[in-house]
C-alpha cells in the first residue's frame, strides 16, 4: 500500500539538501566560543537514505537543528529540495516530516485524536482526511489502537504514531532524530521495516543514530562526523572497504598476555580493547593458521569469535577509541 502519492514525481528533481560551508558557532563568555559545526559540506540525493554519525557532541543535533530552520546557521547557505533557507522556510516546512527524538505526542489524547490535531496544524482539507489518517494508521500498525489513549502505548508504538504523524503531510523528506533509541530490538525491526518501506516509495530520509547496526541496514550513504567535522562519508560498504580489513578475529581475556601474540601483527593489525586483543585482517584462514600455531606457547588455545568487519569498527577508527562523556 502507498501513502506517498507525491514522491514518483520527484526523484529527478534537485538534491534534498545541499548545504556548504555551514557553520555553527555557540558563543560562551567564560570558556570560550565552541564551533558545533564546522563548514559542513553535504549533498543528499533524493530517494536515498542518509545517515550522520558522530560520538556525542559531533555536532549531528546542531546540523539538524540547522536543516530544519529551527537554529540559524553562523554562516554558510542551505538549499532543501529545491528551496533557500532561511528565505524559504515555511515552503520547506511543509515538504518536511519530523520524528524529532523524545516523543511529543499528547498523552491525553487518543491514537486518532493525535493525528487529527497535527493535520490540523498543516491545514490539509478535510475532504478525505479521515481515509488519509486511517492509511498512515495501517501504516504504523495502528488501526487496532485507534481509539487507545497515547498513554497506555508501548514504546515503539509511540514511535510508530510519530512517524505517522510526520507522514501526515506526505513529505518529500524526512528527518529522524535518533529513531530507535531505547526501543527493545522487535520494535527496532518493526521501524526498521515501516523506513525501508518508506523509502522503497521514494521519500528521502535523513537520520541520525549511535548504533551502528541501524545506520548499515538502512542507510545508502552516511556521514561520520567528529568536532563538527566530517571524517568521511560514502556507503557503509565503502566506508568499511576504505578503513578497516575485512575480517575481525576477537581473541577473547587475552589482553592480560598480548605479548604473546605479538607476531600476529604480520597476518593483520592486532588492537587490543578491554580484556580482548583484535586482530583486523584480510585473510582470516592464514590469520587463524597463525593463532593456531601459537597454541604450543599458549598452553591451551583461546576463545575465538570471528566476523567480517563492520561500520562499528569504522566508527571507532575514525573517532578515536576513547569514551566520551554521556556515550
Ligand atoms: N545551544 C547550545 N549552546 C551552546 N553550545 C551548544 C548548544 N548546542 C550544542 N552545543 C555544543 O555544540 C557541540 C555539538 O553539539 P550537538 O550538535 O548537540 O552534538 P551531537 O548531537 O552530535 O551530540 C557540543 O560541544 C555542544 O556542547
Ligand atoms: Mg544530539
Amino acid at each position: 500500500m502507498s501513502i506517498m502519492s507525491k514522491s514518483s514525481t520527484t526523484s529527478a528533481a534537485s538534491p534534498a539538501i545541499i548545504a556548504r560551508g555551514l557553520r555553527k558557532l555557540f558563543k560562551h563568555k567564560d570558556i570560550g566560543d565552541t564551533v558545533a559545526v564546522d563548514k559542513l559540506d553535504l549533498n543528499v540525493p533524493r530517494g536515498i537514505c542518509f545517515g550522520l554519525l558522530g560520538p556525542n557532541g559531533a555536532g549531528k543535533t546542531t546540523t539538524l537543528r540547522m536543516l530544519l530552520g529551527t537554529m540559524p546557521p553562523s554562516s554558510g547557505s542551505l538549499e532543501i529540495l529545491g528551496l533557500t533557507m532561511p528565505d524559504d522556510e515555511r515552503r520547506v516546512r511543509a515538504k518536511l516530516g519530523i520524528v524529532p527524538q523524545a516523543d511529543n505526542l499528547d498523552p491525553d489524547l487518543s491514537v486518532i485524536q493525535n493525528l487529527r490535531v497535527y493535520a490540523s496544524f498543516f491545514g490539509l482539507p478535510r475532504q478525505n482526511l479521515e481515509a488519509h489518517l486511517e492509511q498512515l494508521l495501517a501504516f504504523a500498525n495502528l488501526s487496532d489502537r485507534r481509539d487507545h489513549q497515547v498513554e497506555s502505548l508501548s514504546g515503539g508504538m509511540k514511535r510508530r504514531l510519530t512517524l505517522a504523524r510526520a507522514l501526515i503531510n506526505t513529505p518529500e523528506l524526512v528527518v529522524l532524530d535518533e529513531p530507535t533509541t531505547g526501543l527493545d530490538p522487535q520494535a527496532r525491526h518493526t521501524l526498521w521495516n515501516r523506513l525501508e518501506e518508506l523509502k522503497a516509495q521514494g521519500t528521502t530520509l535523513l537520520l541520525t543514530t549511535h548504533y551502528m547496526d541501524e545506520a548499515e541496514r538502512l542507510c545508502d550513504e552516511l556521514v561520520v562526523m567528529d568536532h563538527g567535522r566530517v571524517l568521511d562519508q560514502g556507503s557503509p560498504q565503502a566506508l568499511i572497504a576504505r578503513h578497516v580489513e575485512p575480517w575481525v578475529i576477537e581473541i577473547r581475556h587475552a589482553a592480560h598476555a598480548a605479548e604473546r601474540y605479538t607476531c600476529l601483527n604480520h597476518a593483520g593489525k592486532l588492537e587490543q580493547h578491554g580484556s580482548s586483543l583484535f586482530l583486523y585482517t584480510p585473510d582470516r584462514h592464514h590469520a587463524l593458521a597463525q593463532i593456531e600455531a601459537l597454541a604450543p606457547t599458549l598452553g591451551a588455545l583461546p576463545i575465538l569469535l570471528q566476523r567480517p568487519a563492520g561500520l562499528e569498527d569504522v566508527f571507532l577508527r575514525l573517532t578515536g577509541r576513547d569514551l566520551r562523556e554521556g556515550a
